[in-house]
């Protein structure tokens, strides 16, 4: 080995940061899922994206919140509860 011990400790931080972030990606991609939208009588007549801004939009009733994504296509990521 050329590198000798400095550069094997560099590698084991280097792998222990990098499998630390990849679970934390992993674990963040399926818990933050989509919440479902409920079946009452806002959601049942409302099917297409600028009816659903109508409410969820930024002047609407109920507005997406600040992070949510820049996103217009809602049914490709919500489904009907
Ligand atoms: C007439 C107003 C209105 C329309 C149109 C509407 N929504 Fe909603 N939506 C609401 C309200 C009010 C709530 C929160 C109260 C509730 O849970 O019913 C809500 C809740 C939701 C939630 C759940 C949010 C949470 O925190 O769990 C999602 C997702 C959602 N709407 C998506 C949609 C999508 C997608 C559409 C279009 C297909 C849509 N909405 C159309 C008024 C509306
Ligand atoms: C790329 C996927 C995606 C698309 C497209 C999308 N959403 Fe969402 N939406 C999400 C995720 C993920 C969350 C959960 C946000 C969180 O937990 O921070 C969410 C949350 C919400 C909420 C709950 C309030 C909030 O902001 O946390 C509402 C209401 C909502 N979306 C409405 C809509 C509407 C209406 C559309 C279409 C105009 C839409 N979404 C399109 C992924 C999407």
């Amino acid at each position: 080995m050329i590198r000798g011990t400095a550069g094997s400790a560099r590698l084991i931080v280097f792998l222990l940061v990098a499998g630390g972030l990849s679970v934390v990606l992993v674990a963040y991609t399926i818990l933050h899922q989509p919440p479902k939208f409920p079946a009452d009588a806002d959601h049942l007549t409302a099917s297409a994206p600028d009816r659903c801004l109508e409410c969820h939009g930024p002047s609407g009733k109920r507005p997406r919140g600040r992070n949510h994504p820049q996103n217009n296509q809602c049914l490709s990521c919500h489904e009907r509860v």
